[in-house]
């Protein structure tokens, strides 16, 4: 009961990384805000946590002003941003084939999404005098691919460089802001793109010294130890929960 008395907002909690942390931050105490623009998906597990939903498409500045104001007038404080939507397309590939509009739609959903979660955020926590800031970037912030997706790892390390400054910026003021960045992860994000391309997902797998993707519980036990006091000395990180993909060179057979 890490987080008994704060007040989590987590964003894309309808789904994958965001449903499991939903429920991990509720089972350890906090008041949890689920946003999504999936309304069934994000009723059904703010409904299964007694917590609140907020149907917010994260690329609208009203909307994501609204969700934090809407949690602090509720629960009255704001201790927890997981700001964690994001998509993954699959016109979104190589450079060659990817056109300006898939590119402009993944840096919205996945990057300024993340500028306006923060900028709506950190007034409350400023207020409150405390708040842990936890921006889903990934590993491919940190590592190459051959398999591209040119937009969607520009917009992580985006989301890394900036989770990085406002970690920096705030440090003084009691925020805490870190990167989480996930290796490969069983959610439908990641099962629709491999179902349509075994071999694509064969060759991540094969870089993955454990031999398996990440469940999303696992990536949530990260989510609950960036957001409470177990990690009171951590900002500006970027906290890889990767199964050790990205200290590889040869994998074990
Ligand atoms: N699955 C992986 O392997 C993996 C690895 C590294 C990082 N990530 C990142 O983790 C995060 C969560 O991914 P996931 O695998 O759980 O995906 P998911 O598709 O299971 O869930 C994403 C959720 O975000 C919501 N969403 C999408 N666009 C939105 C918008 N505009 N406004 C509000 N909500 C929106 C969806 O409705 C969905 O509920 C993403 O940022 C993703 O890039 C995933």
């Amino acid at each position: 009961m890490r987080l008994q008395g704060r007040v989590a907002v987590v964003t894309g909690g309808g789904s994958g990384i965001g449903l499991a942390s939903v429920r991990r931050l509720a089972g350890e105490g906090a008041k949890v805000v689920v946003a999504d623009i999936d309304s069934d998906a994000g009723k059904t597990a703010a409904d299964s946590v007694d917590g609140l939903f907020v149907r917010t498409d994260v690329t609208d500045a009203a909307q994501v002003s609204e969700l934090f104001q809407s949690a602090v007038d509720t629960y009255g404080s704001l201790d927890i941003a997981f700001n964690n939507a994001g998509i993954s397309p699959p016109d979104d590939d190589s450079i060659l084939d990817t056109g300006i509009e898939a590119w402009q739609k993944v840096q919205t959903v996945n990057l300024t999404s993340v500028y306006l979660c923060c900028k709506a955020a950190i007034p409350h926590m400023l207020r409150g005098g405390r708040g842990s800031i936890i921006n889903t970037a990934s590993f491919v912030a940190t590592m190459g691919a051959a398999t591209s997706q040119i937009s969607y790892t520009a917009s992580k390390g985006g989301v890394l460089a900036m989770s990085r400054e406002l970690g920096v910026q705030f440090a003084r003021q009691g925020i805490r802001v870190n990167a989480l960045s996930p290796g490969p992860v069983n959610t439908p994000l990641l099962q629709e793109l491999f179902a349509k391309d075994p071999e694509r997902a064969q060759r991540r797998l094969v870089h993955v010294p454990m031999g398996r993707f990440a469940e999303p519980d696992e990536i949530a036990a990260a989510v609950a130890f960036l957001a409470s006091d177990d990690s009171s000395f951590m900002t500006a990180s970027n906290f890889l929960v990767d199964g050790g993909i990205s200290g590889a060179y040869v994998t074990p057979l």
